[in-house]
C-alpha cells in the first residue's frame, strides 16, 4: 500500500520541481529603450513632451484607461511579458518610492522611455526629455546594486543571468536625423551618423553585459520611413525611402555588434529580429495578417491622420484592428501582438540565431 503512495509523492515533487524550473526560465525581466516598449516611465517626467497618458491611447487596453503607452491598447513590453509568463516589468519611475525596492527589483523593470535614442541628443533634443538611454543603463545600474544587496553577489548573478534583457532602440535617432524641421540640429552625413549610432550602441550592450545581463532580445530598427508621419513626407504617399534606407543600415549595425559581442563572450546569448522586414510583411501582405489599412493612422487629423498626432482633439477609427498604426508613428495593439508572436516562436527569417522562446531555455 505504502508504494503507490510514495510513487504519487515522488510524482507530484518532481512535478513541482518541473513546474518551478519552466517558471523560473526568465525570472524577471528588464526593458530597455523607447515608445515601442515604454509602459508609462514618460508619466512621470514632467517636461517631457513624449506623453500618451491621455486619451484616444489605451482605448482598448483594460479599462480603457490610458496608461502613458503609445498605442490603443497593449504594446509590444506587454504581449513578451505574456508570452513569458511573466508580468509586465512595472516603469522604473514608478518603483522610485516603493518600500522594499530589492523585492520590486526582482520582478523585474522598464527602463523604456517614449522619444529615446542610442544617443542622448535624440532622447533630448528631437521630442525632448526622455530617459536617454545612457541613463536607463545609469538606473539598471542601481537595480543590479539592490539585487546584490538583497540576494548576495553570487546569487543576483545568477538571477540576472537568467533574466530576458529587452531592447528595442534607435528609431527615433533615425526620425531625428530626418527631421525635416528648421530647429533640427545640424547634420553629420548619413553614413558618419549611423557609425556614431553603432559605435555608441557598441559601448551601451556591453555595459549591460557587464551589469549581469546574458540573455539578449534586441530588435532591428523597423522600417521608419513607412511609418504615416514619413509617409506624409513623400509627394506619392509612399515611404520614405531614406529613411527606410537608413535604418536597414543602422539594423546592419546592429547584426553586426551583436554578432561580435557573441563571439567575443562566450556566455552571452541573443535573439535578434528584422523589424524592418516584419513591418514589410504587414505592409506587403496585409490580408495574411488580418490588416486593411497599412499606411494611414487609426487616431490623429490630417492627410493619413498624421498631420497631427493622437490627442484628445483627434478622430480615432472604429476598425483598430484593421490598422498596422495607431498613430502617426505608433503600430496598433494588433500590430504589437502579432510582432510578439513572431519574435517568440517565428523563423529565422525574421528572428535569428534563435528566437526567444529558445532564448529562454538556452
Ligand atoms: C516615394 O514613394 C515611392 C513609392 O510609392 C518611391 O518609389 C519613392 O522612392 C519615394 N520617394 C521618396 C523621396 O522616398
Amino acid at each position: 500500500m505504502s508504494q503507490p503512495l510514495y510513487v504519487l509523492c515522488c510524482f507530484f515533487s518532481f512535478s513541482l520541481l518541473f513546474i518551478t524550473t519552466i517558471s523560473q526560465a526568465v525570472p524577471a525581466a528588464y526593458v530597455f529603450g523607447d515608445s515601442l516598449v515604454d509602459v508609462g516611465n514618460n508619466n512621470y517626467l514632467p517636461l517631457s513632451l513624449a506623453k500618451a497618458n491621455f486619451p484616444h491611447n489605451g482605448v482598448d487596453y483594460p479599462g480603457s484607461k490610458p496608461t502613458g503607452r503609445f498605442s490603443n491598447g497593449k504594446n509590444a513590453a506587454d504581449f513578451i511579458a505574456l508570452k513569458l509568463g511573466i508580468p509586465t516589468s512595472p516603469p522604473y519611475l514608478s518603483l522610485i518610492a516603493a518600500p522594499h525596492k530589492g523585492e520590486a527589483y526582482l520582478k523585474g523593470v522598464s527602463f523604456a522611455s517614449g522619444g529615446a535614442g542610442i544617443l542622448d541628443e535624440t532622447s533630448v533634443g528631437f521630442l525632448r526629455r526622455s530617459i536617454t538611454f545612457n541613463q536607463q543603463i545609469e538606473y539598471f545600474s542601481i537595480v543590479q546594486g539592490e539585487l546584490v544587496q538583497q540576494l548576495g553577489n553570487e546569487a543576483a548573478r545568477d538571477y540576472l543571468s537568467k533574466s530576458l534583457f529587452v531592447i528595442v532602440i534607435g528609431s527615433n535617432d533615425i526620425l531625428g536625423y530626418f527631421d525635416p524641421s528648421p530647429t533640427a540640429p545640424p547634420k553629420s552625413n548619413p553614413q558618419q551618423f549611423v557609425n556614431s549610432l553603432t559605435l555608441s550602441l557598441t559601448g551601451q550592450l556591453k555595459k549591460i553585459y557587464d551589469l549581469g545581463a546574458r540573455k539578449f532580445f534586441v530588435a532591428g530598427v523597423t522600417a521608419i520611413g513607412c511609418c504615416p508621419s514619413q509617409r506624409n513626407q513623400n509627394k506619392t504617399g509612399g515611404c520614405n525611402e531614406e529613411a527606410n534606407y537608413w535604418s536597414a543600415k543602422l539594423s546592419e549595425g546592429v547584426k553586426y555588434i551583436l554578432q561580435r559581442m557573441q563571439s567575443e563572450l562566450k556566455d552571452m546569448k541573443y535573439s535578434y529580429s528584422d523589424t524592418f522586414g516584419i513591418l514589410l510583411q504587414f505592409i506587403q501582405k496585409p490580408s495574411n495578417y488580418g490588416f486593411v489599412e497599412v499606411a494611414s493612422a487609426c487616431c490623429g487629423l490630417g492627410k493619413n491622420n498624421a498631420e497631427i498626432p493622437c490627442l484628445p482633439i483627434s478622430q480615432y477609427c472604429p476598425n483598430r484592428r484593421d490598422h498596422v498604426f495607431w498613430d502617426l508613428y505608433h503600430p496598433t495593439e494588433a500590430a504589437y501582438s502579432i510582432f510578439a508572436d513572431i519574435i517568440f516562436d517565428g523563423p529565422k527569417q525574421f528572428v535569428f540565431p534563435v528566437n526567444v522562446k529558445q532564448l529562454i531555455t538556452m
